[in-house]
């Protein structure tokens, strides 16, 4: 899979040294840095703001891929832009008007993403395609780092991948993601992998570099 895009989740990182460990998954070949952004309110765990991801854009060149699982998204979408998100992607169980979340992300001059939760049909971003250039396919319940990869979301996957056709939309995977999982969604369709605890694994630059070609190599 050397076309597949890994951006590992800084959730499984060691949080009291942020910067450093963004360095380092930088240097061990991390194409884009995902960012996990929590409420404690959409989703019951809490992690960090726009202010913490501003603090450490300096620390790598490479795309931040910003994943809000905020509730609302939409007032905050400008401050998580200036702080240095290149894709800022919000739930569409999170808001009630997600082809206005999605406008309003692009035209802040930002690329727009959708993440959908595992019990979220497909169906939903039928009529903001053309809003699209991202959807995040959640395989496991957002949250946490660590859970078990949600299986029967595979399917999702291949639908998504017809429903999208030619069009300029990348397919995101996220949550569970191994070198056993991986050939499931690449196989399925997607482009790009999300992975925190998979690459984390280790809790040093080599070990890193070795968990990201493992599973670009799966
Ligand atoms: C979960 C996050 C994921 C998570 C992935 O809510 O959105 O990005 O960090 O962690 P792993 O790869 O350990 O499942
Ligand atoms: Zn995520």
């Amino acid at each position: 899979m050397t076309s597949t895009i890994i951006a590992p989740s800084i959730l499984s990182a060691d949080f009291s040294r942020l910067g450093e460990e963004i360095e380092a998954i930088d240097r061990a070949g991390a194409d884009w840095i995902h960012l996990d952004v929590m409420d404690g309110h959409f989703v019951p765990n809490i992690t960090f703001g726009a202010p913490v991801i501003k603090a450490v854009r300096g620390r790598s060149k490479k795309i931040f891929d910003c994943h809000l699982m905020i509730e609302p998204a939409d007032p905050y979408l400008a401050a998580f832009a200036d702080a240095g998100c290149d894709i800022i992607t919000v739930h569409a169980e999170a808001t009630k008007h997600l082809d206005r979340s999605l406008q309003a992300i692009r035209d802040l001059g930002k690329k727009a993403g959708v993440s959908l939760n595992p019990a979220t049909p497909e169906s939903v971003i039928e009529y903001v395609l053309d809003r699209l250039d991202l959807v995040l396919v959640m395989t496991v319940n957002p949250g946490f780092g660590g859970q078990a990869f949600i299986s029967s979301v595979v399917d999702k996957v291949a639908r998504l991948k017809t429903m999208i056709g030619a069009r300029p939309i990348d397919i995101e995977i996220d949550g569970g993601v191994t070198p056993q999982t991986a050939p499931l969604v690449a196989a399925a369709g997607a482009n790009v992998l999300v992975a925190g605890s998979a690459v984390f694994k280790g809790g040093n630059e080599q070990a890193y570099a070795d968990n990201i070609a493992a599973i670009r190599r799966a």
